[in-house]
């Protein structure tokens, strides 16, 4: 029987039980996904404590993806260059850290519109914190030729350029640029919390008329129409919502801990059906 989990605080609201067990019940394996809710006071005598439990696998959200890196006893080279884990596999009692966050992104674009992102295409990401990051990350390895990053603060996004390496094919900009020649992008990616629930009124940016043929697309997932895509489908964007990224990075981790391989389609129209429920 495996053991699967989740680490964070607070995880009540979290949508990665029914991603699992849906997961497990594809995969016909007997199994558990269960939520550890730690208390930022009381994280390293309660990490030690989960040890001992011999989970096989679990993920890690918010606020942990770093502190967790300390009690590794390996890291994948992709996390340890993003400096952040959500995945972490039991192998032979050895914790090993993953980060399924950008490449999970990239996966959900490509399965969505196949074909569509070229080495010639031209990224924006909307936003410097930790998805952003592990999202750009994702890009520069998948060869995209472009890949700008607007923020709030140009500091942070010109720091997460310099540390990755990605000068030749970025130019950090300010939210203001950004808004002003959004029309030259193919894809469009938002990562801030703005626009987020209960703050659904607001969105990053004021969008142009004409967007017919880019993706616009928000990793924000409640609400699933976030002002943003909103406005984007409104222009004539192709729209590309935060569940789909939900589902694949947790794909992702399913097949580091289990090394099977689920069709995420099945599975997508479902997860749509739930979060529209909720
Ligand atoms: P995550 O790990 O989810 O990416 P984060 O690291 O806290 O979260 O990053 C939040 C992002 O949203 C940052 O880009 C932040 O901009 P700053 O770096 O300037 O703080 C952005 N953000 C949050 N609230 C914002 C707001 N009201 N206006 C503009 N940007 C905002």
């Amino acid at each position: 029987m495996l053991r699967l989990g989740l680490i964070g605080y607070p995880i009540a609201h979290s949508l990665s039980p029914w991603i699992h067990e849906r997961l497990l019940n594809d995969q016909q394996l007997d199994g558990s996904y269960e939520l550890f809710e730690i208390d930022p006071g009381h994280f390293d005598e309660q990490i030690i404590e989960l040890k001992e439990q011999k989970l096989d696998g679990f993920n890690v959200t918010v606020p942990y993806k770093e502190r967790i890196m300390d009690y590794l006893d390996d890291i994948d080279e992709g996390a340890r260059f993003l400096g952040a884990v959500n995945t972490v596999k039991a192998e032979n009692g050895k914790w090993v850290g993953y980060n399924t966050d950008g490449i999970g992104y990239v996966a959900s674009i490509e399965d969505r519109f196949p074909q569509y992102l070229k080495d010639t295409s031209k990224v924006l990401i909307l936003g410097s914190g930790g998805a952003a990051r592990g999202i750009y990350y994702a890009f520069l390895r998948n060869q995209i030729s472009k890949v700008d990053l607007a923020n709030r603060t140009v500091a942070k996004a010109e720091k997460i350029i310099e540390e990755l390496n990605g000068e030749n094919f970025s130019t950090p900009l300010s939210t203001e640029q950004a808004e002003s020649q959004i029309d030259q992008y193919d894809l469009v990616v938002q990562t801030t919390s703005v626009g987020m629930s209960p703050n659904d009124q607001q969105s990053i940016v004021k969008l142009k008329p004409e967007l017919k043929g880019a993706i616009f697309s928000d990793i924000v997932y409640r609400p699933k129409m976030t002002k943003f895509l909103q406005e984007a489908k409104q222009h004539g964007a192709n729209i590309h919502f935060g569940y789909e990224m939900l589902l694949h990075q947790a794909v992702y981790a399913f097949r580091i801990w289990t090394n099977t391989n689920p069709e995420t389609k099945k599975i997508m129209n479902d997860f749509e059906s739930k979060l529209e429920g909720e």
